[in-house]
């Protein structure tokens, strides 16, 4: 008689099944399911509950429906991700072009002395005071926020940041275990900070930070000398340090003053300044950034991060020294570029009904309002199934950018990287969507 349990994981049948059609059993082999036997044992080790609790990238997340768009031949205007399409200095370039390098050493673990010292410069020329010895190069900005982490907070922790925020905030706080406490910046007032007294309600024992961009991804906000201020004197009240990641210094419009967190007075051993050069050089891929602080436990202890993962990349480091040559042309070029960019994307958007996008003084990104109750469903159909004229438009949905649930459903982030040309068509799609889409729906 046959087992009954044939075919199933406890007992395995091995036979020869012959043209004739015989049925010869050559053995049978009894199989223990140990998952049974022992429940405690699994058949892998199982991955942290840290990795569990990793988010994936709200950015990225659509990725796999913008490939399968593309392979169906639709094009895409791509508003969702940071990439600028500028082009990085030659000086640079032609600098890691040129390096004439025999064996391709670790650097110093600090980063490369002569760059670190130009890079004071820079900082300089900006009012912002440090030297070589309060500066790490790290490995992009995203390591500088990761030393910052780890070297300011203690796990559980707790750390204030305004939302919307730079979505990677969040893998930053579970690689480090502190825990994010967002205090809620609103479309309406335009991503103004908000009032101090936000701030003072979430303050608890486990407050160590307040984290800020200025100015701000997602929103392109530019914070004022006056908000600043308010926030030194919170951060001096309580304490805490105050983090600062000023990615996008070089991108601040219509004139207005751009305050470095590095300008206040009396706050040297509380400002961690998080930097990098992948968006003010178009060099995303050059992975080059920086930490710096004038508090010399903090940096002494930043240095030990650094020293367990050796030296940041070495051509790179010499690229972005000579990126540093760039003359005031190009950026004043870039930020001619995309001042126009940035004010033909907000009014387009506004003239879309049931549209709301207010206008941000800084950075490439602006966050606009949605005649639609869930734009992570409406950025999925605009690639599954939405198409104008053969093209999309791919944007990223807004609540991947807030720690609070249920909070920017309606809203989506549109990075305005594109030429002026492809930024319209991307709005006239956008525009066609939402009048083609199942869910529009007007207030
Ligand atoms: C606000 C902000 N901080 C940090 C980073 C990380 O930059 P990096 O490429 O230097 O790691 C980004 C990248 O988009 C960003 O937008």
């Amino acid at each position: 008689m046959l087992p009954q349990a044939f075919g199933s994981s406890k007992v395995k049948l091995i036979f020869t099944l012959h043209k004739n059609g015989d049925f010869v059993i050559q053995n049978t082999r009894f199989i223990l399911d140990i998952s049974l036997a022992l429940p405690q044992i699994r058949d892998m080790p199982k991955i942290s509950e840290k990795a569990q609790h990793m988010p994936a990238s709200p950015i990225r997340k659509l990725v796999p429906f913008a490939d399968a768009a593309k392979k169906r031949g639709v094009k895409i205007h791509h508003l969702n991700i940071g990439q600028p399409d500028i082009e990085t200095p030659a000086s640079m370039l032609n600098a890691i072009k040129n390096a004439n390098i025999k064996v391709l050493e670790y650097s110093n673990s600090a980063g490369i002395e002569s760059y670190r010292k130009k890079l004071a410069d820079y900082y300089q020329s900006h009012q912002i005071h440090v030297s070589a010895e309060d500066i790490l190069i790290t490995t992009g900005g995203s390591e500088a926020l990761l030393f910052a982490f780890n070297t300011c907070f203690n796990a559980g922790d707790e750390v204030i940041i305004p939302e919307p925020f730079y979505a990677n905030y969040n893998g930053f706080a579970v690689s480090a275990n502190v825990v994010v406490k967002p205090v809620i910046s609103s479309i309406e007032s335009g991503f103004a900070l908000p009032p101090i007294s936000e701030f003072e309600k979430l303050i608890t024992p486990k407050t160590k930070g307040i984290l800020i961009c200025n100015p701000g991804n997602p929103t392109g906000y530019l914070y004022s000398r006056a908000e600043l201020e308010a926030l030194k004197e919170l951060v001096l009240k309580h304490d805490l340090f105050l983090l600062a990641d000023e990615v996008y210094r070089e991108f601040c419009y219509d004139g207005k003053a751009y305050t470095s967190v590095m300008h206040l007075e009396g706050l040297n051993n509380h400002v961690v300044l998080l930097d990098s050069i992948s968006k003010r050089y178009s060099a995303c891929g050059a992975r080059i950034g920086a930490f710096i602080s004038k508090n010399k436990e903090v940096n002494a202890a930043a240095l030990k991060f650094a020293q367990a993962r050796l030296s940041p990349p070495t051509y790179e480091q010499i690229g972005a020294e000579a990126a540093l040559d760039t003359p005031p042309s190009y950026f004043k070029q870039v930020k001619e570029e995309y001042t126009e960019r940035r004010n033909l994307l907000v009014s387009e958007l506004n003239k879309i009904k049931g549209v709301y996008c207010p206008m941000p003084g800084g950075a490439f990104y602006c966050i606009a309002k949605l005649p639609v109750k869930d734009t992570d469903d409406f950025c999925e159909w605009l690639l599954k199934e939405f198409q104008y004229q053969g093209a999309t438009t791919m944007m990223a949905p807004a609540s991947g950018f807030y720690a609070t649930p249920g909070k920017g459903k309606n809203e989506v982030r549109l990075a305005y990287v594109l030429k002026k040309e492809d930024l319209l068509q991307a709005v006239i799609c956008l525009k066609e969507a939402l009048r083609v889409y199942p869910h529009t729906q007007y207030e």
